[in-house]
């Protein structure tokens, strides 16, 4: 096929960096074209195969018909008339459907917004103007979305912080249990502790907000009894606990929401990326005697919940049901960890495999020293895969993790050769 000369990667790239702010980061100099499934074709008719998912917003895949077909029927009958003005029904059943598989044995309502960090900071104002307190406790290494508020939670100055400052305040960081990088659970639950000790009185805390697996942070989750025992400082002290379930939700830890691993429930849940495959569209859903605090007009937006990103939210709750992808992501993930493993027994700079469903990781350490962290030969590794033709994402505090966030519907012969390639490429980088 004759193809535009002025559509090349490079070209194209040249264009961006004139046109684009250096803010705006940008993982390869790849431009994509189209996209199907777990395989995108860049502008040069290059295929890869997509172990990046969008970052954590493709667990149904690029394009799924359902969802398409979903979307373009909405399209047909209306797409915009801003929710507060006047309603429509995709957005109250998405609601129902959403609040149905929301773990807690309580009333509980929904509401969409646009993006995670939207949800974030509605899960916050509902806390504060429930609780009529102010102080939020997030956890270092939590990424919790990019507007001040969102800047302000997120436990990693750069590059998320850095120079953008100043946040809002009353907000508060505890360490995130993390055995990997010495700390325990119960050094975790002491950092809380000297929080009310040195920082701010328990009685004025509104919320505490934990990812139940850290996305951009490294792929860490924090254990049960843990999360346990964060619901109980919460109940003796009247915090509201909010799951940031941005990344984690919509099946990516092989249940529908990550926090029903911890057999207790959080007061709020937030939801965004997977839960609409792609079109823009962010939840908050939490129990009905906090979600009604703040007055008649205190919560929405112009675009939250759009029409069409409600459809196509629908189209993926009814595709997880047929395609039984929770089941999947539990054996995707176990495929990936397996795959892992073996490479990892083969290359000493892998001294972590981790899941927890499909949300699988590895951290790689300069000649095997957990003292190291390699962040340059994981840059290498991800820039090596995608001229090998898979794309791969890094994320963690210490840049050095490998994530991957493969669709929930990829095939198990497409996995094994994105495995494949990254085998390939320890191989050609040791
Ligand atoms: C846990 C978590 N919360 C919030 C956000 C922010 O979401 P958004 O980029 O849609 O604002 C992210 C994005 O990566 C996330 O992983």
């Amino acid at each position: 096929m004759q193809r535009d000369a002025h559509l090349t990667n490079a070209a194209l790239m040249a264009r961006r960096r004139a046109a684009l702010p250096s803010g705006l980061g940008q993982s390869f100099d790849i431009v994509c074209e189209r996209a199907e499934n777990a395989e995108v074709w860049d502008v040069e008719g290059k295929r890869y195969i997509d172990f990046a998912g969008g970052i954590a917003v493709l667990n149904t895949g690029h394009r799924h018909p359902k969802i398409v077909a979903a979307v373009k029927a909405q399209l047909d009958k209306v797409h915009h008339t801003c929710f507060q003005v006047l309603a429509y029904e995709p957005y109250i059943e998405l609601a129902e459907r959403l609040i149905a598989k929301t773990p807690g044995d309580f009333a509980k309502k929904a509401f969409f917004l646009s993006t995670g960090a939207e949800a974030v900071e509605n899960a916050v104002k509902i806390a504060r103007a429930a609780t009529k307190r102010q102080a939020v406790i997030a956890f270092g290494g939590g990424f919790h979305g990019r507007t001040l508020l969102g800047m302000g939670l997120t436990g990693k100055v750069a590059p998320y912080k850095a120079g953008f400052g100043p946040f809002p305040a009353e907000i508060y960081h505890a360490r995130f249990p993390n055995e990997l990088h010495g700390v325990s659970a119960a050094d975790s639950l002491k950092s809380l502790e000297n929080i009310f000790k040195y920082d701010v009185e328990p009685e004025r805390v509104a919320a505490i907000i934990i990812e139940p697996v850290q996305g951009e942070g490294g792929f860490y989750a924090a254990p049960a009894e843990f999360c346990r025992a964060l619901r109980a400082l919460c109940d003796q002290h009247g915090i509201v606990l909010i799951a940031d379930e941005v990344q984690t939700g919509a099946g990516r830890t092989g249940t529908w929401l990550a926090c029903e691993q911890w057999g207790v429930a959080p007061d709020m849940v937030t939801m965004a990326k997977s839960m609409a495959g792609g079109f823009p569209i962010s939840a908050v859903i939490g129990r009905a005697t906090l979600m009604d605090a703040p007055g008649p007009g205190g919560l929405g937006g112009t675009y939250a919940g759009s029409p069409l990103a409600c459809a196509a939210a629908l189209a993926v709750l009814d595709v997880f049901e047929e395609e039984k992808l929770l089941d999947r992501s539990k054996a995707i993930g176990e495929r990936l960890v397996t795959g892992l493993k073996a490479i990892a027994k083969k290359h000493v700079s892998i001294q972590d495999v981790r899941g927890a469903g499909a949300m699988v990781a590895i951290e790689l350490f300069k000649d095997g020293d957990r003292s190291k962290p390699d962040a340059d030969l994981t840059k290498r590794l991800c820039l090596e895969a995608a001229k090998r033709g898979l794309i791969l994402l890094t994320c963690g505090s210490y840049a050095n993790v490998v994530r991957v966030l493969v669709p929930l519907t990829a095939s198990d012969a497409l996995i094994d050769e994105g495995l494949g390639v990254m085998a390939a490429c320890f191989d050609a980088l040791a």
